[in-house]
């Protein structure tokens, strides 16, 4: 049995005079705190000028933080290389896609390629894992902060594109094989040798997409590289502690199954309102759920980095109300603190730190909540969190979630493939996972991710949203499953260089469904493709796959088939609108026998161990419906009116 979840918060000592460290802590361990996550920006006060440490205040810091009874986590400073090594070493600038470097100033202004830096991150994350390795108050640790925050991944430096030239002779050998491979006789674009290829930037018009998609996965390879770096050394001097990062939402300009391989934990950073605004929901979601996010935002991210930390994972940080960063920033509805922290509970996080202990009045954040005030008192959260604390003593037992039905086949490679060739603007992958979640989570299923290079057994139902790059070993493992599996457009459309494969679409998943994708449209958004689904009207849109093939549609529309079957395997040609996904959902339920309850909209369950947990996101009271809720006595929190915001867990009968 895993250990149960607690809560915890980031805290950033260097930002408050000394004399309150103690108070802080204090008041954190009352509040029912249990873990601080600090240090992740502070380079510029451990090592103010080349070599010379100053470690006696974060000796102190962690001292006090630990004496008064916190877990530290400890974050290695390396998003925020201070401005003496960055004077020292311009070349550690990363570069943006309009070849200028990024200055100093903000932070995450370094560049995965740039060698000096790695030399800089060896050097300082030695020296803290040095100091703080065996110290017992230093319980966790995180590398970095945040990969890929404020688009950092992808750097079109000098030293990225040295970098990338390796990467492709060490994936390639021979030059003549990457000309075929992307198709480089098109438009004159051969090479005599690498060191002639470019970055994949300031080009007239489109680039190869065969040398996007190769860049954005090196871009990846070094982020992982990266990573692994920091890993390997806080492994020497700490090697019995926990390494987490924290992974943020809606991200995947990088392999976070890749990174993860070197953590113990994946971390990721909870911002549902912040992600609602920025993110891609219609207007009237962004209306109904302006003060608490979309129901399925922070669900999605949970489930996905459960996935990612195969079992092990936690939310780094919490919004504990307005941030700072969206284009508005509404706080959230009362109550909002606390679901969010049971909600990741419910989905087996274990733990959840709120970001951050006190808004800085200073500075980028100066206007982001934390669960104090900038006059020290409390903000509105800081009762929820308190509160959550209090449930946690009743809900505390078995953290296990058990493996759902469905899976949704995730992989962060199909994500590049359609950013290098989309076909279409409206074409968002992230869009179209999130959207297969959110219907199925609407059906009150309980979802995993699994990578598309994992292992599929033991679920019902398996959904492929899209997965354009097939290889044998998937292909192998659908036809080895007795799940029922559908496929999204676009599968098994393109080779792994990016190429249309000798017997088009759908590739390889031509020895299990005999369809060929013979051409395809896309179209913008008020473009509908009227079907019948067995008496449902329903509407595809965006997207068609025009299929050849000796099976007829089991929906189909004027302009041709929508979804076609053989056996336990199907293939969608369109995005489905909200009619279409709920009747996928029922036909595969009912076929692979999974019992589904369609829920009020705003009502998410959630099982973890033995209990059923229910959420309300809606502004308005939900009474539960009568084939969900439980006897009243069962309540172990809440009750069947759900208030907004609203939390209910009970025993399974
Ligand atoms: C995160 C980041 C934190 C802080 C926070 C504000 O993305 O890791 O350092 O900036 O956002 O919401």
């Amino acid at each position: 049995m895993m250990k149960s979840p607690f809560l915890g918060v980031c805290y950033y000592p260097e930002h408050w005079p000394e004399h309150r460290w103690i108070e802080d802590a204090q008041k954190m361990v009352a509040l029912g705190l249990r873990q601080v996550r600090i240090g992740e920006f502070s380079w510029s006060r451990i090592e103010p000028e080349p070599g010379r440490f100053e470690w006696n205040w974060l000796d102190r810091a962690i001292e006090t933080l630990g004496d008064a009874g916190l877990g530290v986590m400890l974050g290695t400073p390396t998003a925020t290389p201070p401005k003496w090594l960055i004077d020292a070493y311009p070349e550690i600038l990363a570069y943006d896609i309009n070849g200028c470097p990024r200055k100093f100033g903000s932070r995450r202004h370094y560049c995965f390629s740039s060698e000096k830096y790695a030399d800089e991150t060896l050097r300082i994350v030695e020296a803290i894992a040095k100091r703080y390795g065996d110290n017992d108050y230093v319980t966790a640790w995180q590398t970095d902060n945040e990969y890929g925050c404020h688009d950092t991944v992808r750097s079109y430096s000098p030293a990225a594109k040295l970098a990338f030239q390796k990467w492709l002779q060490a994936r390639y050998e021979n030059v003549n094989i990457l000309n075929k491979k992307w198709g480089n006789v098109f438009w004159s674009q051969e090479y005599h040798s690498f060191d002639q290829v470019d970055l994949p930037n300031l080009t007239v018009t489109e680039p190869s997409p065969s040398h996007l998609l190769d860049f954005y996965r090196f871009s990846s390879d070094q982020v992982v590289k990266y990573n692994r770096l920091q890993t390997k050394i806080i492994r020497q001097y700490a090697p019995n502690k926990t390494i987490a990062h924290n992974f943020m939402g809606f991200t995947f300009s990088f392999d976070h199954f890749a990174v993860a391989n070197d953590l113990d934990i994946a971390g990721w950073d909870s911002y549902p309102i912040g992600f609602l605004d920025v993110g891609p929901f219609s207007a009237a979601d962004k209306e109904r759920y302006l003060r608490q996010g979309h129901p399925d935002i922070a669900g999605f991210h949970h489930d996905l980095y459960r996935a990612v930390g195969n079992g092990r994972w936690s939310v780094l940080e919490q919004q504990p109300g307005a941030v700072n960063w969206a284009p508005h920033n509404p706080a959230p509805l009362t109550g909002m603190v606390r679901l969010w922290s049971h909600e990741a509970v419910a989905h087996g996080a274990q733990n959840v730190n709120y970001f951050r202990w006190r808004q800085a009045p200073f500075a980028q954040e100066q206007m982001h909540a934390g669960l104090e005030r900038p006059d020290f008192k409390p903000s509105p959260a800081y009762a929820e969190a308190e509160q959550t604390f209090l449930d946690l003593e009743k809900t505390h037992r078995n953290n296990n979630t058990p493996k759902a039905k469905v899976a949704i086949i995730v992989s962060y490679e199909a994500q590049w493939v359609f950013e290098a060739q989309p076909q279409g603007e409206n074409w968002n992958y992230v869009a179209i996972l999130f959207e297969w979640y959110a219907a199925l989570r609407r059906f009150g299923l309980d979802v995993d991710f699994v990578s598309a290079d994992m292992p599929i057994n033991g679920y019902k139902i398996v959904i492929v949203p899209s997965l354009p790059i097939l290889t044998q070993a998937q292909i192998d493992r659908f036809s080895n499953s007795d799940a029922l599996i559908l496929f999204g457009p676009r599968t098994g459309s393109k080779t792994p260089t990016l190429t249309i494969p000798h017997t088009l679409a759908p590739g390889l998943l031509q020895s299990l469904l005999p369809i060929k994708v013979a051409r395809v449209e896309s179209f913008p958004d008020f473009h509908r493709i009227d079907g019948d689904f067995d008496g449902t009207q329903v509407a595809g849109h965006s997207w068609l796959d025009h299929v050849e093939s000796e099976l007829s549609p089991i929906v189909s529309s004027t302009d041709g088939g929508l979804l076609y079957c053989k056996d336990n395997y199907y293939y969608l040609t369109t995005l489905p609108n909200e009619m279409f996904f709920a009747a996928l959902v029922a036909t595969l339920a009912q076929k692979a026998g999974v019992q589904t309850t369609l829920l009020p909209p705003d009502i998410r369950l959630r099982q973890r161990g033995d209990l059923i947990y229910a959420f309300n996101y809606g502004p308005e009271p939900v009474d539960l419906p009568t084939n969900i809720a439980p006897k009243s006595e069962s309540y172990i929190l809440g009750a069947q009116t759900l208030e907004p915001a609203g939390v209910a867990a009970w025993k399974i009968e």
